[in-house]
């Protein structure tokens, strides 16, 4: 049985983070979606609004559940014993950063290897801090998250008439 994590901070989680999520429960006999940590984030929603968040737009499949964990992602594999980490690859860009990661994740824990999927052409330019942005200004991201979600998004963020 082959065990995967889909890490992130999800704040909030997108059409980028669902596709991924989803061709790895395809690829993969279990799948955590673990929302962590970032150190170099500072979230705009809690916890366990990015819980809920995902629990209301992942597809439901039973082989997919929605956990957290505040630490290493390398001991968090440990402690579930996952096999593989899956990352999504947006552009060259993002390939230095989510290489010197998994390096670093495959130092802590050697029984963990990284998995990179090529995002959809779609979500190429897609990222949270986009949508959020782009709901600041009162802009339609309708296009970017579900729309179970999107009225929550937007009243966080916009403080025009909604
Ligand atoms: O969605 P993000 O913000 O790009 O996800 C990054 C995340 C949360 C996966 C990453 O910051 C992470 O793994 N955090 C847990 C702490 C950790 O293990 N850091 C990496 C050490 S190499």
């Amino acid at each position: 049985m082959v065990k995967a994590i889909c890490p992130g901070s999800f704040d909030p989680v997108t059409f980028g983070h669902i596709d991924i999520i989803t061709r790895a429960s395809k690829m993969f006999d279990v799948v955590l979606v673990a929302v962590m940590v970032n150190p170099e984030k500072k979230p705009s929603f809690t916890l366990e609004e990015r819980i809920d968040f995902l629990k209301r737009t992942i597809p439901d499949r039973s082989n997919i559940q929605v956990v957290s964990f505040n630490g290493l992602l390398a001991d968090f594999a440990k402690e579930t014993n996952s096999d593989i980490i899956v990352k999504g690859l947006r552009a060259v860009s993002d390939f230095e950063y989510e290489f010197q990661m998994a390096l670093a994740n495959r130092k802590l824990n050697t029984d963990v290897e990284t998995v990179f999927l090529p995002t959809k052409a779609d979500n190429m330019f897609l990222s949270s801090s986009m949508v959020k942005q782009i709901a600041k200004f009162g802009g339609d991201i309708s296009q970017f998250v579900p729309s179970e979600i999107l009225y929550d998004i937007t009243k966080r963020f916009y403080k025009g008439e909604v």
